[in-house]
């Protein structure tokens, strides 16, 4: 017999037929035994009365199901639920796969699980309506996005994964190359340079669900990996890319079903934004409306050119080589009325260019410009930033040559897919519209990843790799200076006699103790995965709240596997995890004061810094409480 799909039973009254799909619910009534069983399409109540059949059923299996299509009892008639006028009456089952006890619930919406858990078991995560709704909405707006460009005259390219790196101001991740040992690819952070490199060629009207990749610290809004919708067009102004956006985007909300507060939407130059929100992202609404999961759509546009690079940011500080760095995109262009200034590199703080971003409910989710096309005007920008001809043509010559080759004018945009998809759906997360997004500590899920790789390996890429050799206590204390120097963060450098434990600082009392770090490595008893907990070094380990936390029993690691495998002896474990490749847990407390100190891989020196630049410094961390 043919399988059905469960949607299409009430066409089948009376019929005999085969369905197959999961075990969602089994209730057993003494006589009878009453089986949800759910496929792509819907669900069904199943009915047993052989409970010989049904022997050894367990939830979330997968089971085929023959039987008749029968109307429901009058009286268990239900019309609020799906197929709840009908029922299948079993005549047999097939278990195709049991399914053993179920590390996480599938039913519910899942919020209140550990994420680290969701991830593992991501393919039993999506499983639950929430998860499974958002992938299909998602699919369905890719879909009606795609309809909308092809119906425009757009054609969809897809530019490559490996290239060199891009502008995008963010760290790049990088790929070495088996061919060109010691060099390096870039994965894009956009395809910026190859939409325009289209215009060029002639493409006039480019899109593509473009794989962006960018080395950042990371947050409910962003992630590593995104999707951006990626436009380009030729012979266009600013007008035109953002009133065919703004269309598109009403289109396709209201088509999902999505409410919009303004249309059109409103716009603001960035100025205008400052004073009335205090911010170049805002949210439009008012409580009510947050309440209902309205959208409010807004432009911003006229923001600044360039701004003065932070320091403490290392891509601003390689950009911005003049002290000036841009505050959107390079390869955006002026306005007309700023061309001059900008040409001759005068009043740089007062350049305004032609980039719009597009805001929804206090989330930027789109931007974009109107490019330099003009190989002067891109020269000009670069020169602002205080490069040299030299590193101009290094940089940006192939994009310069281009331009000399007829290069039409030309602007375009990209928005956040994944942005997008999480607003309509009104997830406050972008990882519950990604099947399979990375954790906080940037592990991926269902895999393991990142994880090492084979000697063989690094031989033929031609790299080695610094923690083979394992650094020193002492490279590691130099290390960490550097970096906090890096990060722009003030610290004081403590050199005391060899200290190793709380007891020993809290004898010496060159430290507040009180002010203390202490730093422990676990081990997992399953995984054997170790992990780095900074604790205050008044306070003892939780260790129901750490296992709670990494989700499994552990033991301290043995010293002698600490030096060997971290270079550093305990007592002289720094907090930075990044620095000796462990995930990083940090017990924050009541009473945590104003300055922390910890060691710095040796023990004969602490840092004594604000505990809000060293938590800075500390990136990506899981944060709670592990201790009492
Ligand atoms: P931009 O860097 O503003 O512009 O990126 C465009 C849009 O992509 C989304 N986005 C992200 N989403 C999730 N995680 C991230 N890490 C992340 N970073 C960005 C945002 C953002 O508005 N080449 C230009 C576009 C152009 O000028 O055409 C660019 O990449 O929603």
């Amino acid at each position: 017999m043919q399988r059905i799909l469960i949607g299409d039973l009430s066409k089948h009254k009376f019929q005999s037929v085969l369905v197959a799909g999961w075990v969602k619910n089994i209730r057993d009534i003494g006589k009878i035994v009453f089986i949800d069983v759910k496929d792509r399409s819907g669900l069904v109540q199943c009915v047993c009365s052989d409970k010989n059949k049904i022997k050894s059923l367990t939830l979330e299996s997968v089971v085929q199901v023959e039987g008749e299509v029968l109307e429901r009892p009058k009286e268990t008639i239900n019309p609020n639920i799906e197929n709840g006028e009908i029922e299948l009456s079993v005549s047999k089952l097939v278990i195709l796969n049991k399914c053993s006890s179920l590390p996480i619930p599938v039913d519910g919406d899942g919020y209140e699980i550990k994420e680290e858990a969701r991830l593992a078991y991501r393919y039993l995560d999506l499983r639950r309506d929430r998860l499974n709704k958002a992938l299909k909405l998602r699919s369905r707006l890719s879909s009606e996005i795609r309809d909308i460009f092809l119906e425009n005259d757009f054609i969809e390219v897809e530019t490559p994964i490996l290239t060199a790196s891009t502008k995008e101001g963010a760290r790049d991740f990088v790929v070495p190359s088996r061919m060109n040992p010691g060099k390096f690819y870039a994965l894009p952070q956009s395809p910026q340079q190859y939409k325009q490199l289209l215009m060029t060629a002639g493409i006039e009207r480019y899109f593509q669900f473009a794989r962006c990749v960018r080395d950042e610290n990371l947050r409910a809004d962003r992630g590593f990996e995104f999707t951006q919708v990626d436009v380009e067009m030729s012979f266009v102004e600013k007008s035109d890319v953002m009133d065919f956006i703004e269309n598109m985007i009403i289109r396709v909300v209201e088509i999902l079903g999505g409410k919009i507060l303004e249309k059109p939407f409103p716009r603001f130059t960035y100025k205008q934004a400052l004073e009335r929100f205090g911010a170049d992202k805002f949210d439009l609404r008012n409580d009510e409306q947050k309440r209902d999961g309205i959208l409010a759509f807004a432009w911003v546009d006229n923001f600044p050119f360039f701004k003065r690079v932070d320091e403490g940011d290392l891509s601003e500080v390689r950009d911005g080589r003049s002290g000036w760095t841009f505050t959107h995109n390079p390869f955006s262009a002026p306005i007309p009325e700023h061309l001059d200034w900008h040409i001759k590199g005068e009043n740089i703080d007062q350049i305004i260019t032609q980039q719009y971003d597009l805001v929804c409910n206090g989330f930027e989710v789109g931007g974009g410009s109107i490019r330099a096309h003009q190989p002067e005007v891109l020269r000009a920008t670069f020169k602002i930033m205080g490069y040299d001809d030299d590193s101009i043509e290094k940089s940006v010559g192939h994009m310069l040559k281009a331009f000399e080759l007829g290069t039409p004018p030309h602007g375009g945009i990209a928005l956040g897919l994944d942005r997008l998809a999480a607003l309509i759906l009104n997830e406050k997360s972008i990882k519950e519209v990604i099947a399979f997004p990375m954790t906080y500590q940037g592990r991926i899920s269902v895999m393991n990843g990142p994880s090492e790789i084979s000697k063989e390996q690094l031989i033929e890429l031609g790299i080695s790799v610094n923690s083979e050799k394992n650094r020193s206590g002492e490279e590691i204390d130099k290390a960490i200076q550097e970096y906090l120097k890096s990060q722009n963060k003030k610290f004081e450098y403590i050199i005391h006699p060899e200290l190793s434990t709380s007891e020993d600082h809290k004898k010496a009392g060159i430290i507040d103790i009180t002010e203390g770090r202490k730093c422990l490595i676990l081990s997992g008893k399953k995984t054997k995965k170790n992990y780095l907990f900074v604790i205050p070094s008044v306070k003892k380990l939780n260790r129901k709240l750490v296992k709670e936390a990494i989700g499994e029993e552990f033991d301290f690691e043995k010293p002698e596997v600490i030096q060997s495998k971290y270079g550093v002896e305990v007592g002289g474990v720094p907090p930075f995890g990044n620095l000796i490749n462990l995930p990083v847990y940090y017990c924050k407390s009541a009473d945590d004061k104003e300055f922390v100190n910890f060691s710095t891989g040796i023990k004969t020196a602490s840092i004594r810094i604000k505990t809000k630049d060293f938590l800075d410094a500390l990136g990506n961390v899981t944060i709670g409480v592990f201790s009492d």
